[in-house]
């Protein structure tokens, strides 16, 4: 007997062998694809390269595929429990050839790896073939010796596979085991076909067509492969059972939920733990490719199949939330081939367990509510509308919930009546959003949000995504359709565009579809949940409903994110270095730098902002996986996440923690740990290097500090190198004694000014005097006079000179006039014996007018002045002589 791991080795390895490339299952997420909620098909990864939009580097291709089928087109959720065969998550094994094999090798492959590699007897297997396909028909003959009445010719769209209403799609072949004639049913296209006899175990598409509208078929380029076998049922078939639920894989994930009950999978339970082990696996999986429970969309599909697990595990009586307990069994089981289980181990138990938790506190009474109000109804009765929506509202039970819970007692729910009650309380919204005093601008982003409904943020897991898009707006007025060179306002149903928030700045790139591109120069969150694109129409003309491909730019995104780790780090940094009082006041998150303003008293100093760098750097060496979880929020704040004052988060927090701490209270615990809706590096050494460029103050009691990190950081540090390099150039001295060197010169300076100082002083008071100067003191008007233009020397020298003048002329007047560039300064002094007779303020006013000046000011015995007119300093030496003899 083979288990499931088993099996889906064999089956890749088996095609390994055959010259295709093992390609790991995509996300439940489709990327590709915005017209598909989850991927539910093996094909979904490779659309496009049916089509010919994309290639690959191989034409043949074998998967296993993580598919989940609830909410959206394909939805199983209601069957799941009650039939042998209906599962929201399952495993679909495939293989593909993109233009390479086609019918004749696909038929062999198959058959071969059946009959033979799994060792199906092949009198119990029978085909199905589309009507007019002679050719398929004569492969089964050929290949597998099947005679005529076991290859089924069936007319209707079961043996044509579209993907959607658009899309790849071709003929198909279906495989069907016989189970065995113990158990009813009949043969495919059969009136009893419906029976649980002949199960479909694979089915083999003949890719042709590309459906491009409701009345247009085109060829793919080149007619390719495209086969879906379902894991859980050729499991079946192998190991001899005949429901899904009896496999290994389930019956261990069951006993799990046994044990953990203590109730036994039978009579009544037994739907009970298949639906718990089943939506088990949904939810664990849909979390771990980053979808989150929410009210909406996506997130919407997996609260309904926790919720109603939850519903499952209150049946079978668990006191406690049980869900999370069950983890670790799924992870034995899938964690090898899914890794991604592996990784996302603590998010998805916390948010199941977050999830039960809630869900507890209000399940009760809604059951309550529901036994009082179906209490009177018989089968075949209907609950009313009103009730149904009240159970949703106030008691958070999604509507397939209530219809569950009245099934097994055949009543129904009256689902038009929810819906009305759903539309009023929506108008109730909207007139109280009208009265709310939003600015008029803004009020077209709530009516929107309304129309069109939260936006899905796929950013977390990826920078490119396809979308459509749900509205356009120009000038503030919503409308169907732009033109080029249009600036604009785009919402799309679901983007990979971050929206500025929590100091990190929206996402730029491009949105372009069929014949038109939009540059996207930013992205901003509206109204609840809405996230708008603003940018200009390069070309093209952009409608709402155009499906787009969203491209962020990545380059810049990456940046975005290592200063957004970075930001963490640093906070933490700065509580450990300066103490916990430091809490975030303001932060940017950039992509060329990252600022952050934080309470503090004093100026950071230096030694201590080389510690803080120290510390972020080393868990940055540390090169430790950042993980995302999502709590409640007490509980977070609780375990030490750092909120923000005044931040106003939902109920569900995201919990970003990186790093272990090395040293202080917290050594060997995590080191970083903040409530955060941003994006983040995967490990810390993705930051590279974070490197604070400036400390400062913002306003009292608040410092900031900035910060480059990867090749910013390094581009500065190259910078800084750069200089230093130069300075030693113009030195002439190796880098390492660029200080000294500077020190020496500058004492040198220091020195060599002193000497310079004295040589002018005694050139002023001494020889070498130019023309109009006199060399020694003469006789003006009968009293001592010393006149003199000195070169280069400031207003400030001017007086230490004078006073010098005046001590060697004994008694008289002194006067110099310094010229500096085209600026004079002239100072007169009179000795003191002679301030009776002469005012040095009268005299340095004649001076001052022959050099331009204003007439400066002074006292009787020491007056100074200025003006532009250098030229005529010797004028001005005149000009109080003659003041003198006037
Ligand atoms: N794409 C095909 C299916 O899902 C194989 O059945």
């Amino acid at each position: 007997m083979s288990g499931v791991n088993e099996i889906r080795s064999t089956f890749l390895d088996y095609f390994r062998k055959n010259g295709h490339e093992a390609v790991a299952s995509s996300p439940l997420v489709p990327r590709n694809d915005p017209t598909l909620m989850f991927t539910n098909a093996g094909m979904v990864q490779f659309k496009n390269v049916f089509t010919g939009l994309e290639t690959r580097p191989y034409s043949r291709a074998a998967t296993s595929q993580k598919c989940v089928r609830a909410g959206g087109k394909h939805n199983d959720l209601d069957n799941v429990g009650y039939t042998a065969r209906h599962h929201t998550f399952f495993e679909m094994l495939g293989n593909f050839s993109f233009g390479d094999y086609f019918k004749e090798d696909a038929i062999a492959f198959a058959w071969n790896l059946i009959t033979k590699e799994l060792g199906i007897d092949a009198q119990r297997l029978l085909v199905t073939i589309y009507h007019t396909d002679d050719e398929a028909a004569g492969y089964w003959k050929k290949i597998a010796g099947l005679s005529d009445d076991r290859i089924i010719r069936i007319a209707t769209s079961d043996n044509f596979w579209a993907m959607g209403d658009t899309g790849p799609c071709g003929p198909c072949s279906e495989i069907f085991y016989d189970h065995g004639n113990d158990i009813p049913g009949g043969p495919p296209g059969s009136p009893d076909e419906d029976g649980d006899r002949f199960i479909e175990i694979w089915n083999l598409v003949f890719m042709q067509y590309e459906q491009i509208s409701k009345d247009q078929r085109i060829d793919l380029p080149r007619p390719s492969i495209d086969t879906g076998m379902g894991l859980e049922r050729i499991a079946a078939v192998l190991q001899g059972v005949h429901d899904n639920y009896d496999i290994d894989l389930f019956k261990a994930l069951i006993r799990a939920s046994e044990e953990a009950t203590g109730v036994k999978a039978e009579g009544k339970n037994r739907a009970s733990h298949r639906v718990i082990a089943d939506h088990l696996r949904a939810s664990s999986f849909l979390i771990a490719d980053g979808v989150l429970p929410s009210n909406e969309g996506r997130g919407y599909v997996l609260r309904r199949i926790m919720r109603r697990a939850m519903r499952h595990a209150q049946l079978l009586g668990a006191g406690e939330p049980l869900m999370w307990r069950l983890v670790p069994a799924l992870v034995r089981e899938m964690g090898q081939a899914y890794p991604e289980l592996v990784r996302g181990q603590a998010l998805i138990t916390e948010t199941l367990k977050l999830e039960e938790k809630r869900f507890r506190k209000t399940l009760a009474r809604g059951l309550g509510l529901l036994a009082d109000a179906s209490d009177s109804l018989n089968a075949g009765d209907r609950l009313d509308g009103e009730t149904a929506f009240k159970l949703y509202d106030t008691y958070g039970f999604p509507l397939d919930l209530t219809q569950d819970a009245l099934r097994q007692r055949g009543i129904s729910v009256d689902t038009d009546g929810f819906s009305a009650a759903m539309e009023r309380q929506k108008a109730e919204a909207r007139a109280h959003w009208a009265g709310s005093g939003e600015a008029a601008t803004e009020t077209v982003w709530f009516g929107l949000r309304d129309k069109v409904g939260a936006t899905e943020f796929l950013g977390y897991d990826t920078e490119a995504a396809e979308g459509v898009i749900s509205a356009l707006v120009k000038g503030g007025v919503e409308t169907g359709q732009a033109a080029a060179g249009d600036e604009i306002a785009i919402v799309v149903n679901q983007t990979p565009f971050y929206g500025e928030s929590g100091g990190q700045v929206g996402d730029t790139g491009i949105i372009a579809g069929e014949g038109f591109s939009i540059e996207i120069t930013g992205t901003q969150k509206k109204a609840d949940g809405l996230f708008v694109h603003s940018g200009r129409v390069v070309s093209g003309s952009p409608k709402v409903g155009d499906v787009v491909e969203l491209k962020v730019d990545a380059a810049r995104r990456a940046r975005i994110r290592r200063n957004h780790s970075a930001t963490h780090l640093v906070h933490e940094a700065l509580r450990e270095v300066l103490g916990t009082h430091v809490a975030q006041k303001g932060s940017l998150v950039a992509p060329d730098r990252l600022r952050f303003d934080f309470s503090h008293p004093k100026p950071i100093a230096a030694g201590e902002l080389a510690q803080i760098e120290d510390f972020a750097n080393e868990i940055i060496l540390q090169n430790a996986p950042v993980t995302t979880r999502l709590m409640a929020v007490d509980d977070a704040i609780a375990e030490g996440a750092m909120a923000l004052f005044g931040e106003k988060y939902g109920d569900e927090v995201r919990v970003v923690s990186m790093g272990t701490a090395l040293h202080g209270e917290k050594e060997g615990k995590s080191y970083s740990t903040e409530l955060c809706g941003g994006t983040h590096v995967a490990a810390t050494g993705d930051i590279g290097l974070v490197r604070l460029v400036s400390e400062g103050a913002v306003a009292a009691g608040v410092r900031r500090i900035e910060a480059l990190t990867g090749d910013a950081a390094r581009a500065h540090l190259d910078e800084q190198d750069r200089r230093l390099k130069a300075a030693a150039a113009a030195l002439k001295v190796s880098p390492a004694d660029v200080v000294s060197r500077i020190e020496a010169v500058l004492d040198e300076r220091k020195k060599l000014e002193r000497e310079l100082a004295d040589v002018k002083k005694k050139l002023a008071l001494g020889g070498g005097g130019t023309a109009g100067g006199s060399n020694e003191a003469e006789k003006v008007a009968g009293v001592g006079f010393l006149g003199r233009v000195v070169e280069g020397v400031s207003a400030k020298e001017l007086k230490p000179l004078a006073d010098e003048g005046k001590a060697s002329v004994g008694s008289g007047i002194v006067v110099f006039v310094g010229t500096d560039a085209d600026k004079a300064s002239v100072v007169v002094g009179v000795t003191d014996d002679l301030i009776g007779r002469f005012s040095a303020v009268d005299l340095v006013r004649a001076a001052s007018a022959a050099i331009g000046g204003k007439g400066g000011g002074g006292r009787p015995d020491m007056a100074q002045a200025g003006g532009p007119d250098a030229a005529n300093a010797n004028a001005a030496i005149d000009a109080v002589r003659q003041a003198l003899t006037a």
